[in-house]
């Protein structure tokens, strides 16, 4: 579901990729691409529109396509019988919805019941490598500070970084921004979606503080977020300073993500060896780097993590949390009323 999006299109790339074992992909959309043809290795599919008739017979539905069509169409799915991964933030704090990271917490998976939520993409990479300091050494407090690509935003806001860098650097009258408040190219906004109900943390920051600790498991994490929108195609990049409850120096820290999954440690930088995004554009692995303490206070560590938020931080985990559900035998698990 949303098959012609940012998301849904790298879902469909990924599956490929991995030789996902389906005897039939149907890509659905709006009515607005319905007919299209999809390039999909050695078959063309054909995009289709949402109706209760269409959505009959799947074992697994991948959504990404907006909080919106979430909602309203997850629970039919799964009404139908199939499991939804859904990748809006629509169901990640749903009592019943396990929130999952593969290689972080896949034994979440077995109280699915019927729905299955994908974290946000920035939570996704820092929760990677959390997750070995969490074990070694417990954490009581993060703060953490992103830089996030437009990508994250869809492909209008890709379209618009293009059109306005465009414009800069051919000293073009700038087109007024219309997917975020501000200019994006040459800027950064430490904005990264919205303002609610008077809150002073955005959206975005208030979904990283809530599904650490959720896909943690640990209520008592202390945690802050900055997030900020920077002019970059694709890969977030996140500083984060972790506070352990037992020490954990640099090189242990190190050694310990080096053999993390889906972790690959990038640290060297006095040989200018950190990850960047360009880096980790097109890579499922969460690069991370710059591991270092941090002289204000004796158990904190500071670490540089960069992820593909198309990737693993979106379509990638979702196709592998579809794989375990087969694997584990979890499709058409036990159904609740949402
Ligand atoms: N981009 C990321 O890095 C990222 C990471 C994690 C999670 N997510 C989440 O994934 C979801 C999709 O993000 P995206 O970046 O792929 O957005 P996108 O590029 O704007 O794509 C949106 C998709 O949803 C479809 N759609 C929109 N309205 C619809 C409707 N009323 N009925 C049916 N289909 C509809 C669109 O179909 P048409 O082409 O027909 O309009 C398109 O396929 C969002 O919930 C987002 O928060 C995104």
């Amino acid at each position: 579901m949303g098959a012609t999006g940012a998301v849904g299109s790298t879902i469909l790339g990924v599956m490929r990729e991995r030789s996902f074992a389906a005897d039939e992909v149907v890509p659905f959309a709006s009515e607005r691409s319905a007919g299209r043809t999809i390039d999909h290795g050695d078959r063309d599919l054909s995009v289709v529109a949402l109706s209760e008739e269409a959505i009959q017979g799947f074992d697994v539905a991948l959504f990404s396509a907006g909080s919106a069509v979430s909602a309203d169409w997850a629970p039919r799915f799964a009404d139908a019988g199939a499991v939804v991964v859904d990748n809006s933030s629509q169901w990640r704090m749903h009592d019943d919805v396990p929130l999952v990271v593969s290689e972080v917490n896949p034994d979440a998976l077995d109280s699915h019941r019927g729905i299955v939520a994908n974290p946000n993409c920035t939570t996704m990479q820092t929760v990677i490598a959390l997750k070995p300091i969490l074990d070694a050494a417990g954490i009581e407090r993060l703060v953490m500070s992103t830089y996030q690509a437009v990508s994250g935003t869809g492909q209008r806001a890709v379209d618009e970084l293009h059109r306005q860098a465009e414009a800069v650097i051919e000293a073009h009258e700038l087109p007024p921004p219309a997917v975020y408040p501000h200019q994006i190219a040459f800027n950064v906004l430490p904005q990264v979606e919205t303002f609610t109900d008077g809150d002073d943390y955005t959206t975005e920051e208030r979904k990283c503080m809530r599904e650490t600790r959720k896909i943690l498991g640990r209520d008592d994490i202390a945690v802050s977020a900055t997030c900020a929108r920077v002019p970059v195609y694709t890969g977030h990049s996140v500083s984060a300073n972790v506070q352990t409850r037992e020490p954990l120096s640099p090189g242990e820290c190190r050694e310990l993500l080096s053999r993390a999954p889906g972790v690959v440690v990038v640290d060297d930088p006095g040989d200018a060896i950190y990850p960047t995004a360009i880096d980790a554009a097109g890579r499922d692995d969460v690069l991370v780097g710059r591991i270092r303490s941090d002289p204000s206070h004796e158990r904190c560590l500071n670490l540089w993590i960069v992820g593909d938020n198309l990737r693993k931080g979106a379509a990638t985990n979702a196709v592998q949390v579809a794989e375990l559900l087969h694997v584990r035998g979890l499709l058409r698990a036990a159904r609740a009323s949402y």
